[in-house]
């Protein structure tokens, strides 16, 4: 294979999580050191820079800080939800895209992001092919809410999982504390799966965590919710619940409040508010007790504090791998990530899956691992999570503060 010599463009895109700039850390650093790169461009703001000729230049990052982005949460480059037009209906874009890989002699793209931006990456893959201009593209995969296709987890999601294990065992402690009835409920994100909200089981199977646990895989029914809260409150007058944002009645409709508020790029509603709706629905179901929603948004997929080192090193090690195989000659594939279990050994391995076949599916979790009563996790569940929230990562401080990176974010001209 001969080597492709030229730039490269590193973007993320879609909803941040706690270690995707651990996967940009790993992309970046490769990149770096690869002889066939000949500078390393960071996307502001994922497909957007691109197309608005706005790229950092990262070979005139102090290699330090390019580190500390290992431990800084959230997209450090900049984010969207740009849903790219289908080429054959509008080449507008693409024709930009190709304008800019010219510009700046681009000939290796990396793209990190979930369901919606592996469509992108796809899309931008296939034109590069269509028109004969040669470039490697990779995507990256990463996603709190774990719905990737084809890869045992996403990178991101142990981090979250483990923040909202952690808060379902803080909060069944302080919604415990008084002789008098409460009700909690905590929401938790993840559109159309319901993994995140799993992850509350925990909580529960470690003895502090929710009594009840509903995910979208399941249709939501409201006096179903009264019955199973009913039983509870009855022997111990507290409940706490965690729900799924996503979860949905039998017709499709979000129950979320925000059902009907700002969609994004892609058509997705924003979600929202669901804790407080059902806490004030279960309000007035038992006669005035007192209650609390809790939504734990954005705090859940930015707490690197409580980031799990695996995720850290998983999502490192796909940015890596996707500019290593790129650089060795593969394209259009997405890094993917194989459990092995060797001696009750936990190791995570990647393998390559084609683009095409991971973008747009969403994986959601197996009915077998949802309870029979279809309010909480099974024991195959927690086999699953456990061992990907393993480890806490080193975690740089300056005045006992994260010291997260500080990038100067140089443009291209
Ligand atoms: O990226 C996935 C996700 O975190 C979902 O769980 C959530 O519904 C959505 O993003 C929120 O997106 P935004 O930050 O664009 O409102």
């Amino acid at each position: 294979m001969d080597m492709l010599k030229g730039a490269c463009i590193i973007g993320q895109s879609g909803g941040p999580t706690a270690v995707i700039n651990a996967s940009a850390y790993g992309a970046i650093r490769a990149a770096l050191d690869a002889e066939a790169i000949t500078r390393v461009y960071g996307a502001a703001h994922g497909i957007r820079g691109v197309l608005d000729d706005k790229l950092y230049i990262m070979d005139e990052e102090d290699p330090e800080e390019l580190k500390l982005l290992l431990n800084t949460p959230s997209s450090e480059l900049g984010s969207c939800r740009y849903k790219m037009k289908d080429p054959d209906e509008d080449e507008t874009d693409y024709k930009r895209i190709l304008e800019i890989f010219k510009k700046y002699d681009v000939h290796y793209f990396f793209y990190n992001g979930g369901n919606d931006s592996m469509d992108t990456c796809n899309k931008v893959s296939k034109y590069m092919q269509r028109v004969g201009y040669p470039c490697r593209v990779m995507g990256i995969p990463k996603t709190i809410d774990n719905d990737l296709f084809g890869t045992d987890h996403c990178p991101g999601y142990a981090s979250a999982a483990k923040y909202i294990a952690t808060s379902c065992m803080e909060v069944s402690k302080d919604a415990t504390v008084y002789d008098n009835a409460q009700i909690t409920v905590v929401e938790i994100m993840g559109r159309h799966a319901g993994w995140l909200a799993a992850a509350a089981g925990l909580a529960t199977y470690f003895g502090a965590g929710p009594d009840l646990i509903y995910l979208p895989e399941v249709d939501f029914d409201m006096d179903k919710l009264y019955a199973d809260v009913d039983r509870i409150y009855a022997t111990k007058n507290k409940v706490l619940i965690a729900v799924s944002e996503g979860i949905h009645y039998a017709d499709g409709r979000f129950v979320s409040e925000a059902e009907t508020s700002a969609t994004d790029g892609f058509g997705h509603a924003q979600l929202g508010g669901l804790a407080v709706k059902l806490a004030d629905a279960l309000k007035n179901h038992l006669g005035g007790v007192k209650v609390r929603g809790i939504e734990l948004s954005l705090l859940q997929r930015c707490g690197a504090h409580l980031a799990s080192a695996n995720d850290v090193k998983e999502a490192e090690l796909a940015g890596r791998v996707a500019v290593e195989s790129a650089v060795a000659g593969k394209t259009d594939y997405m890094v993917a990530f194989k459990r092995v279990m060797q001696d009750g050994q936990y190791t995570c391995e990647t393998e390559l899956l084609p683009l095409a076949e991971v973008a747009n599916y969403e994986k959601k979790v197996p009915l077998e691992w949802i309870n029979a009563d279809r309010n909480g996790v099974t024991k195959d569940f927690i086999d699953y999570a456990l061992p990907l929230i393993q480890g806490q990562p080193e975690r740089p401080t300056e005045c006992s503060l994260p010291r997260y990176a500080r990038l100067k974010k140089v443009l291209a001209k």
